[in-house]
């Protein structure tokens, strides 16, 4: 009985040893599953608008706490400049024997100056280089516009781009493929010309920015939402002049959050997997990171949801001014 009982038990817990992640997961409509919380990895902004460069091992240490702490999703990109650091990490877990392979969901993402049908393939190999990996769980489409080195738009179709995405799956470069940033029609047209519709769709996702047609058409089609930049304008150091409310410090908020015992930034990241998106907070302070994922202990009552739809104001942080007049820009 008691043998049985601890078989049972290493069962449950994934393989004798290994640990199981705190999110519950999900079924992607291509047959592979999906945790449905993810460490974001991009360092952001510096002061003068540009990005932050990787100056430091910052977030190798992230996702090695964040695994620790139920993390079995991480979300990088060739832009961000972190794949390396990402590798690092996952292979230092598995070489721990934390994880296995097969426990952690990584998604990166293909880069604009790359659309060109034969360019595809070759990027997404660097990046498994880079990670250390001979395969992402999942390929994403970075922007429907494809530039040139220098940031102009190029006259690349990202129906192409689609349709080598397609041919790198085939090849088991990627488990699944999807896109980011792009409207409704965009994917419309990928469907409707290849037959094959994204597992996925990444997307800014917050309180200001609550897309309810967009989740609505995705759910229609089976295609999971990941929820980008999800706390938006919530902490002043990210809030522009124009942004609208609310900062991290409002009452409405914190009455809510003191209701179920929970931190502001846990309450907005519930909201966003209640709405049936995937966030995909970034941070690289260990206390923050284990913060971010407590969130599947608690459910909010459809009266503090009411209250939390009302922040919607269609207001988007990531828009790109210069692309504003390319026929792909989706804005
Ligand atoms: N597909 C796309 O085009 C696209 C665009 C943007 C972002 N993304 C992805 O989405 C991820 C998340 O978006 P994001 O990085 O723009 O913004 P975000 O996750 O909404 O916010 C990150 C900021 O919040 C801080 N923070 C995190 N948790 C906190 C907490 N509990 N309390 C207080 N502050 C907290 C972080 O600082 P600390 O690190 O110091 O905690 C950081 O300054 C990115 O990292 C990237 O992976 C994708
Ligand atoms: C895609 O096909 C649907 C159904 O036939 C049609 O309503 C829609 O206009 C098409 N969209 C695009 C962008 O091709
Ligand atoms: C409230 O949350 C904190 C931090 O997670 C925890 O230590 C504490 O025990 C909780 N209090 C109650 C009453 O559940």
């Amino acid at each position: 009985m008691l043998l049985f009982s601890v078989v049972i038990l290493c069962l449950a817990n994934n393989i004798a040893g290994y640990t199981a992640g705190k999110a519950p997961v999900l079924n992607l409509n291509d047959g592979w599953i999906m945790p449905t919380f993810g460490l974001g990895t991009w360092l952001g902004l510096d002061q003068n608008g540009g990005f932050a460069q990787v100056q430091d091992d910052s977030v190798e240490k992230a996702v090695e706490v964040a695994i620790d702490a139920g993390y079995r999703h991480i979300d990088t990109a060739a832009l961000y400049n972190t794949e390396p650091q990402v590798g690092r990490a996952i292979q230092k877990k598995i070489d721990e024997g934390v994880i296995l392979r097969g426990d952690v969901f990584v998604t990166t993402k293909l880069w604009n100056d790359q659309h060109a049908k034969e360019k595809v393939p070759e990027a997404l190999k660097a990046s498994l280089k880079k990670l250390n990996m001979d395969f992402v769980d999942l390929y994403l489409i970075h922007f429907p516009v494809g530039t040139y080195a220098n940031n102009t738009p190029d006259s690349t179709d990202y129906l192409d781009t689609w349709r080598a995405m397609i041919e790198a799956r085939a090849q088991g470069l990627a488990h699944s493929i999807g896109v980011s940033n792009f409207n409704a029609k965009q994917i419309d047209r990928l469907i409707n010309e290849t037959g094959v519709v994204p597992s996925v769709l990444q997307i800014e996702l917050h309180l200001n920015l609550q897309q309810p047609e967009l989740l609505q058409y995705c759910k229609e089609r089976g295609i999971t939402v990941m929820g980008y930049t999800p706390f938006g304008a919530l902490f002043p150091s990210k809030a522009g002049p124009d942004a609208p409310p609310p900062r991290v410090d409002d009452p409405a908020l914190s009455d809510i959050a003191k209701k179920y015992n929970k931190t502001v930034p846990q309450v907005v990241l519930r909201y966003l997997f209640e709405l049936g998106a995937v966030p995909i907070p970034k941070s690289v302070n260990p206390k923050r990171i284990e913060e971010n994922i407590n969130i599947f202990d608690f459910r909010l009552s459809k009266h503090d949801k009411e209250t939390l739809k009302r922040f919607d104001k269609n207001y988007r942080l990531t828009v790109i001014p210069e692309w504003a007049n390319d026929p792909n820009y989706p804005f």
